[in-house]
């Protein structure tokens, strides 16, 4: 007797950051330069297979590393993997650490941000020839990260057994530059836990195309103020050097499963 057999729809895209500018382990199967009407992304999108499951990346910053956080075209990166296929999209980001559980080092899951980054590119809905998109649409964003795609990242920390937060509300900052130690103290206010300077628009522009979209985000600092000694790179290497191992094994699983 024939059997119907069941269609994987789901096409994750992975967004590397920075320390992630090429999937280990991934069987690369091709490479697409796409152009979108929003110019061009910041790399050819890699498509594989990782532990046999179809998967297409992203390096946020270029392949090598070349646009600084706010010269990252997030339109494109968001439109070329819309238009490779991707459903689901994990963002990974190197971040600084507020929360006390959130040092040098360990992994976090936020379910929450506030987006404090001003002149990027930040949405669809502005007049581009040929960008597809007529109405503009208020996306509901109360929730600006998929649930179901978090708890699939936890799970795959669990059974990898790698120490994950799974809470934190994201600051997104404008960059390049680091933050003083009253800019800290008030987003602390704010009540964020975690400051990167790449989260946003990005997850906003997965949600305007309808995409489900999670952040991966590494601690590799304690945010300024937040440590009696001033934030250098080779502390933040050492801190990549260190996490992002387990970023590693934490994506494979999760898109194993
Ligand atoms: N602030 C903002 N972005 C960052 C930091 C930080 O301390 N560390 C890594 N990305």
């Amino acid at each position: 007797m024939a059997h119907d057999t069941p269609v994987n729809t789901t096409l994750i895209g992975i967004i590397g950051g920075t320390g992630l500018t090429e999937l280990e382990g991934l069987e690369i199967t091709g490479e697409q330069v796409i152009e979108t009407p929003w110019g061009m992304p910041s790399a050819p999108l890699v498509s594989g297979k990782l532990g046999g499951v179809p998967v297409v990346f992203l390096a946020r910053h270029g392949n090598p590393h070349r646009y600084p956080p706010h010269q990252v075209n997030y339109r494109a990166n968001i439109w070329a993997l819309k238009h490779a296929g991707a459903t689901a999209i994990v963002g990974v980001n190197a971040v600084g650490g507020i929360h006390a559980a959130m040092g040098p080092a360990q992994i976090v899951i936020p379910d929450q941000l506030i987006d404090y980054t001003w002149g990027r590119g930040h949405t669809f809905f502005e007049s581009v020839v040929d960008a597809e998109l007529e109405h503009v649409t208020h996306i509901d964003f109360t929730h600006p990260y998929t649930e179901t795609l978090r708890s699939a990242l936890k799970a795959a920390a669990q059974d990898e057994r790698v120490s994950c937060v799974d809470f934190g509300v994201y600051a997104a900052t404008q960059g390049p530059r680091l933050e003083t130690a009253a800019e800290v103290a008030r987003m602390e206010r704010d009540g964020c836990h975690l400051i990167g300077m790449t989260g946003m628009p990005e997850a906003a522009l997965a949600a305007e195309l309808e995409i489900d979209y999670a952040c991966l985000a590494l601690v590799v600092n304690w945010a300024a103020g937040k440590s009696d000694h001033i934030i250098t790179m080779d502390e933040i290497q050492a801190a990549i050097d260190e996490g992002m191992s387990g970023v590693r094994a934490m994506l494979a699983r999760f898109i194993a499963s």
